[in-house]
């Protein structure tokens, strides 16, 4: 299956995911990158779109999409991407390092309603969603600290133990 992975990544746990899963799997990858790359305008909703991917999503079987949740929203460079190609994908896997965990996935921030979102733009269509929480990779005495996923961000020192074992077995999931 010819898989396109497109990312966007403040912080660069997204990107560690998204050039984990291209290395695997041997396939294309590019980066989202807003034409208003300001956090705070994008964490707010606003955008003037994205620049165009130079691969062409339609020449790919399934796109492999990472990227963080802010607020409990589908991200404006995110969501950009999905309506910008809506019509070219086939088939898309969203995957996050995000901060809500599993049990909190259906909260006001919780990544389950992100989900939600995603399938909707694309209904009709071939979706799955892929959630690898942060807090994974925290010291158990930090699980509890509210600020602890600010500072956090998966690198080859943090991912091991359940977020490895987890993303491993998506990965085969993928072949
Ligand atoms: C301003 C801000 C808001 C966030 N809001 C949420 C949220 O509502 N739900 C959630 O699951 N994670 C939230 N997060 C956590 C990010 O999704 C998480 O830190 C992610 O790993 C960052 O990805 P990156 O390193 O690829 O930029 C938020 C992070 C920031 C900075």
């Amino acid at each position: 299956m010819k898989t396109l992975v497109v990312y966007f990544s403040r912080k660069g746990s997204n990107k560690y995911l998204a050039e984990k899963i291209s290395a695997h799997l041997n396939c294309d990858i590019e980066e989202i990158k807003p034409i208003l790359n300001v956090f705070f305008l994008m964490l707010f909703g606003m955008s003037l779109g994205i620049k165009k991917i130079k691969a062409p999503v339609e020449n790919y079987d399934r796109v492999i999409l990472c990227g963080p949740v802010w607020m409990g929203k589908f991200i404006v460079p995110l969501k950009s991407f999905v309506k910008k190609y809506s019509k070219k994908i086939k088939n898309l896997v969203f995957v996050t390092c995000c901060g809500s965990t599993y049990e909190k996935k259906d909260e006001k921030f919780g990544h389950g309603l992100v989900f939600k979102e995603v399938a909707e733009l694309l209904k009709g269509k071939r979706v799955e969603c892929h959630a690898f929480p942060i807090v994974l990779v925290f010291p158990e005495d930090k699980k509890d600290d509210g600020q602890e996923f600010m500072k956090t961000h998966l690198n080859d020192g943090n991912f091991s133990g359940e977020i490895k074992t987890r993303f491993d077995e998506f990965l085969q999931s993928l072949n």
